[in-house]
C-alpha cells in the first residue's frame, strides 16, 4: 500500500474543495473530485521550512531574493532542460492574477484576445471582465484526443484583429501536452500576426511518462519576443493557498512593462510564505513529485480501465499528464441538468460540469482525481451505481 493511499481528513480546515458544499447547494456527502488541489501532503521539505519560518514569528513584507529565483532557474534546468536568466522572473501572487494583468497591459478594450476551449474558466471571464472580445479556436475532439485547427486559428486571428493569445499549456480539461510541432506552429502564427502570447503552463510539472512538455520559449527563441509564460509550483506541489506564482519573460520592454503594471496593480508583492514553500520545493522536491506523477499515472490508468470494463457509456478522454479527467458522459444523452442530477444527487458526487469550460464541453465533466486511490474507487463505483 503507498503512503499516498491513505486519506487525510480536510473537513474543517477551511479547504475550498472539502467544505464548500452549502455555498454550491451539494450534498454534504458528495466526494469533491471538483477543484483542482489534490488530497495529498506537500513534500515534508516545505513543511519544515514553513515550520522554521513561522519560528522567526514576524511577517512583514517580504523581498523576492536571489536564492528563490534560482531554485526556478535550477528546476526548470533538471525538469525541463530550459536555461532560464533569474532575471526573467517576476513573482506574482497567481497566474490568474497574472493572466487580467497581461491582458489588461498589452490590449485595449475590444481588441480580440483568442482562447481555445474547452478551457479553464477563468481564461474567458478574464477576458470579457476586461472588455476585450473573446475570440475562440475551439479545439477538436479525434479519436478521444484533442487536436487545434490552424486554419481556424489563423483565420480568427486575421478576422479579428486578435493581440493576444492565452495558450493553456499543457491543456486543462482535455489533457493534452502539445507537441513541439504544435506549439511551433502556434508560435510561428502568432509572430506573424504580431499577436502576444501568455502561455499558462501552470500545469507543466504534471506531464505523463511517454509525454514531455516544453516551456514555449525553449521551443523556438525568436518566440521570446512576444511571449509570457506563467508558471508556478502551486499545482505540482499542492500549494495553491499559498499564492506564489511566478512570470517568466525573457524580453526586456514586456518585462518592464508587465512589472510597473504589476506594481501599479498591487500585484507584485507575494506571500511571504509562499516564496519559503515556493523555494524548498524547487530545491528538494523532485523526489516527491516523481512518486506522486507515478501515483496519478496510476489513478488515470485505474479510471481508465473501470470505465472500460465496468462503464462504456462513459468514456475518458486519453491525458497526456495533468491529475483532471475529462470524462465524455455524451453517450448517455443528457441534459446539463440530468447529468447535474445524475453525478451530484444520484452518484453522490462533485465534479465540474463541462459547459462550465465553455458550450464545447457540454456533455464532458472534468473529474479531479487526485486522491488516495481507495476515494477515487468509491468514486467510480458510486457513478457505476447510480447509472444502473
Ligand atoms: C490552467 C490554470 N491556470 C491557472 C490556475 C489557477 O492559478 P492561480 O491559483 O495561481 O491563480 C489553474 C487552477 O486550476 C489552472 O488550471
Amino acid at each position: 500500500m503507498s503512503k499516498l493511499d491513505q486519506e487525510v481528513c480536510r473537513k474543517g480546515t477551511c479547504s475550498a474543495k472539502w467544505n464548500a458544499h452549502h455555498l454550491r447547494q451539494i450534498p454534504d456527502d458528495a466526494i469533491p473530485l471538483w477543484v483542482a488541489d489534490m488530497d495529498f501532503p506537500v513534500p515534508p521539505q516545505v513543511t519544515e521550512a514553513i515550520r522554521k519560518r513561522t519560528e522567526h514569528e514576524i511577517f512583514g513584507y517580504s523581498l523576492v531574493r536571489d536564492c528563490y529565483r534560482d531554485s526556478i532557474v535550477g528546476w526548470m534546468e533538471r525538469r525541463h532542460n530550459w536555461q532560464l536568466e533569474p532575471n526573467w522572473i517576476i513573482a506574482v501572487p497567481g497566474v490568474v492574477p497574472a493572466i487580467n494583468l497581461a491582458i489588461n497591459t498589452f490590449s485595449e478594450t475590444g481588441d480580440g484576445v483568442l482562447i481555445q476551449p474547452p478551457v479553464y474558466p477563468p481564461f474567458s471571464s478574464s477576458v470579457l471582465n476586461s472588455q476585450r472580445t473573446l475570440v475562440t479556436n475551439p479545439l477538436v475532439l479525434r479519436g478521444n484526443k484533442y487536436y487545434i485547427d490552424f486554419a481556424d486559428f489563423e483565420q480568427k486571428i486575421i478576422d479579428h484583429q486578435v493581440k493576444i493569445f492565452v495558450l493553456c499549456s499543457p491543456h486543462n480539461p482535455v489533457g493534452r501536452v502539445w507537441t513541439k510541432e504544435e506549439l511551433q506552429q502556434m508560435g510561428e502564427i502568432c509572430l506573424k500576426h504580431n499577436v502576444l502570447v501568455v502561455s499558462d503552463e501552470i500545469h507543466h510539472d504534471l506531464a505523463f511518462s511517454g509525454h514531455r512538455h516544453l516551456p514555449f520559449t525553449a521551443v523556438d527563441e525568436r518566440f521570446a519576443e512576444n511571449t509570457i509564460i506563467l508558471t508556478a509550483p502551486s499545482k505540482t506541489f499542492n500549494m495553491a493557498g499559498l499564492q506564489a506564482s511566478n512570470a517568466i519573460i525573457p524580453d526586456s520592454a514586456l518585462r518592464e512593462n508587465f512589472s510597473k503594471a504589476a506594481s501599479s496593480w498591487g500585484l507584485a508583492k507575494v506571500n511571504t510564505l509562499g516564496l519559503v514553500a515556493t523555494e524548498a520545493a524547487y530545491r528538494h522536491g523532485d523526489q516527491w513529485l516523481d512518486q506522486v506523477l507515478d501515483y496519478l499515472q496510476g489513478n488515470m490508468e485505474f479510471v481508465r480501465d473501470f470505465l472500460a470494463r465496468r462503464l462504456p457509456r462513459v468514456k475518458l478522454v486519453e491525458p497526456e499528464g495533468l491529475f483532471l479527467l475529462w470524462l465524455d458522459f455524451r453517450g448517455l444523452n443528457l441534459s446539463v441538468e440530468q447529468q447535474e442530477e445524475l453525478l451530484v444527487h444520484r452518484a453522490c458526487l462533485w465534479l465540474i460540469q463541462g459547459h462550465s469550460f465553455g458550450q464545447e464541453g457540454a456533455g464532458f465533466a472534468r473529474l479531479n482525481s487526485a486522491c488516495p486511490r481507495p476515494l477515487l474507487q468509491q468514486a467510480m463505483e458510486q457513478l457505476e451505481e447510480a447509472l444502473r
